[in-house]
């Protein structure tokens, strides 16, 4: 298994849901974290109750946030080892209903922000052949349902990116896992009225926590050098698929 201790992480996403579980779960592991979103307040509070954390506040469709990142873990910490790719949005609707402006801005960060997330930590990895970048997908990664398919489009771009970049780096020691969540109760629902929440259409009785999910990331970071493992799809037992 390989220890996680000492290890460096970046987390974008890090103030809410997924990322903020990650970033407890490799803190309880003794990683030291890089914690990214555009929430100030929410990052120097979750720093302030990990044990080695560093907090770089933004948006991360400026461009230059990537690079800033991995600058911060090489000067704070001297090391880059694992980055998760985690910082997201939702919009669906029907073709009459969605919302084009969000449906748009969504598309910036789940596939231009996360593409260049990707290509800016891996120049890195392949550098030193070494680093595990893992990337938030989703169930909506592999299958679609009606109205929800301009979000499982930007999430089928990060499974097409990861497989081309895995057989890419085949010949280095660099792991692309994409995690694929079912519905996990976080606030990216947030802003949907109670009828249009995928939970009541789907009849998912328990969903997922944001500590499942970091669970299974930890499994994926944590397995031998020589094991790989490009996809983890979870989902709430009582999730139809
Ligand atoms: N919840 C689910 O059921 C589910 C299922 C499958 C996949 N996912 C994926 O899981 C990931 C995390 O989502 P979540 O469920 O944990 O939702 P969440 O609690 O709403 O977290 C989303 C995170 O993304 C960050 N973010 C959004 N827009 C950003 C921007 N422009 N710049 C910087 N950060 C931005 C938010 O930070 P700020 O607002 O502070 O910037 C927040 O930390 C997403 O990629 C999502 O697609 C979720």
């Amino acid at each position: 298994m390989i220890e996680l201790e000492g290890r460096v992480a970046i987390i974008t996403g890090a103030t809410s849901g997924i990322g903020t579980a990650l970033a407890r779960a490799f803190d309880r592991r003794g990683m030291r974290l890089v914690l990214t979103g555009r929430r100030e307040d929410r990052l120097q509070t979750l720093a302030g109750e990990l044990g080695a954390a560093r907090t770089l506040a933004g948006d991360i469709t400026d461009p230059g946030l990537p690079q800033r990142l991995v600058d911060e873990a090489l000067s704070a910490f001297g090391r880059l080892d694992v980055a998760c790719n985690n910082a997201g949005l939702l919009e669906f609707g029907t073709i009459d209903e969605i919302d084009l402006g969000r449906m748009a801005l969504m598309v910036r960060v789940n596939v231009e922000a996360a593409f260049r997330v990707a290509y800016t930590v891996l120049r890195h990895f392949k550098a030193q052949n070494s680093g595990h970048l893992v990337n938030t997908s989703s169930i909506a990664g592999t299958k679609v349902r009606p109205t929800i398919g301009a979000y499982a489009g930007t999430k089928h771009a990060i499974e097409a990116m990861a497989q081309s970049l895995r057989l890419e780096l085949a010949e280095t020691n660099v792991r692309i896992s994409n995690i694929q969540p079912g519905l996990t109760s976080t606030e990216i629902f947030d802003h949907l009225t109670a009828d249009a929440h995928p939970r009541g259409q789907q009849g998912i009785t328990e969903p997922l926590t944001p500590e499942d999910i970091a669970r299974c990331v930890v499994f994926m970071l944590e397995q031998p050098a020589h094991v790989h493992i490009p996809a983890m799809l979870v989902k709430p037992q009582s999730q139809p698929l």
